[in-house]
């Protein structure tokens, strides 16, 4: 790497100091920019992914191995657990990726692995891998911002869609409304001011003894088509709040009281139970269902005005995260988006959810601006005190999106993806 490679040391307060790498591409290295091959690794919450992506777009190949019946056995995800189960199947996952690509790592130009936001324990294990993959190949790597991954994938299926957009990013932790205004630069419309979308379908699907192999979300999707959406009254959160923030804590409540008032017990399945049973709990599906994405019609149609005030020229919207592959979601946002003159940009289900595709395409963006750090030692310490960043936003708020509703617990965050680059950036100049 030599002489191209520096290193910008910033302090961001007495308490906090963290090193950002920026490397130039070297040509000798990676080859032509045209032709690089990306594996991406994705360990960040339940599910260990691994993909291969060229930076034509081309798709070699995409592995997941979902941790589904340790969801349904715990309700939830549990960390240590997930941990475990990370631990049991990376190696196979990143070998499959190879093997279904008819390649081996002396074919990779580089590899890329979210760093953040997610679970440490989970993490570290995809790092720790990507790391060792890397320093014995002597392969840069790229460390990923989940959020920006469910986001920037759409650019590998939309080839039309360029810089400025609007992403809305809904998954089990995170309700995001973002202005993407260039690669790695993002102001942050709304957020969740407590559960996320993903967390309240999950929650209710447990509470309503669905089968909960597949998440929660797609199970309520089904049983909602045979429901009534208006048989049960929830009211939409956030009526009074003219921001474009979240929150799905207080309808979560509405739906356990609602099933907690007609007697619904999720310790009996949903197959076993009596047809007037199962047309109750239909009801409360596409009830809950309704308000919930009604609460994300009308957070989008405020933030496309607030994101055409401020670029002028924006043209997409991009729906990602696991939540878009629902749709009753894609439906329902499609229309407001048209009623706006925007476009929907929705990937496929597959790369909705968490993948290791959306990873290797974000390197791929990073790696071709030169944004990655060299190839690690070849012989890493096991107890190596890697770079996670398990609560990391990805831009800064717009000022007019500050909600008095939220919480300011900041402790523990690192300083955003946005500025982080801008601060690399400004070095440079
Ligand atoms: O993005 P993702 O795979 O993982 C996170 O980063 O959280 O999203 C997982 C979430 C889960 O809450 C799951 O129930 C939800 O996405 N989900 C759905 C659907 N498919 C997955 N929610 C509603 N409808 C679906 N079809
Ligand atoms: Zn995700």
């Amino acid at each position: 790497m030599g002489s191209s490679q520096f290193f910008i040391e910033i302090l961001f307060s007495p308490f906090f100091c963290f090193k950002f790498q920026f490397v130039k591409i070297p040509n000798e290295t990676l080859g032509s920019q045209d032709d690089l091959v990306v594996l991406g690794i994705e360990t960040s919450c339940d599910d260990t992914a691994a993909a291969i992506v060229r930076s034509n777009g081309d798709i070699l190949s995409q592995v997941v191995s979902s941790q589904a019946e340790l969801l349904a056995r715990y309700g939830g995800v549990a960390p240590k657990m997930a941990e475990g189960a990370h631990m049991q199947v990376i190696d196979q996952v990143v070998q499959d990726a190879l093997e279904n690509a008819n390649l081996t790592e002396r074919d990779l130009s580089a590899v890329a692995v979210t760093i953040g936001p997610g679970l440490s324990l989970c993490l570290r294990v995809g790092v720790q891998k990507a790391r060792k993959i890397a320093g014995s190949h002597n392969l840069p790597i790229v460390g990923v911002h989940h959020m920006e991954a469910h986001a920037l994938v759409a650019r590998l299926i939309e080839k039309d869609l360029q810089f400025p957009f609007m992403a809305l990013l809904i998954s089990g932790g995170h309700n995001l409304l973002i202005l993407a205004r260039d690669l790695g630069h993002y102001i942050q419309l709304g957020t969740t001011i407590d559960d996320a979308i993903g967390e309240a379908y999950d929650k209710t699907a447990k509470w309503l003894g669905l089968d909960l192999r597949r998440s929660g979300g797609p199970a309520i999707e089904e049983l909602a088509r045979e429901g009534d959406a208006k048989a049960v009254k929830f009211s939409t959160p956030m009526k009074q709040h003219k921001d474009c923030n979240f929150s799905y804590a207080g309808l979560k409540t509405q739906v356990r009281l609602a099933i907690e008032s007609r007697n619904i017990n999720a310790e009996i399945p949903i197959s076993s139970a009596s047809s007037e049973d199962r047309s109750s709990r239909a009801d409360i599906a596409a009830s809950f269902q309704r308000v919930a994405v009604l609460h994300l019609e009308e957070r989008c149609e405020r933030a496309i005005e607030w994101a055409l005030k401020i670029e002028p020229s924006i043209k997409h919207l991009v729906v990602s995260g696991g939540v878009a592959s629902n749709q009753y979601v894609r439906a329902q946002l499609d229309q407001v988006v048209k009623k706006k003159s925007l476009q929907l940009v929705c990937p496929p289900p597959s790369l909705c959810t968490d993948n290791g595709v959306m990873v290797a395409w974000t390197g791929l963006e990073h790696l071709r601006m030169g944004r990655y750090d060299p190839p690690p030692p070849a012989n890493e310490p096991e107890d190596y005190v890697y770079d996670l960043r398990p609560r990391w936003p990805l831009g800064e708020e717009y000022s007019e999106g500050r909600s008095e509703a939220r919480s300011l617990r900041t402790a523990r965050i690192h300083p955003s993806l946005t500025s982080l680059i801008q601060a690399s950036m400004q070095q440079q100049s």
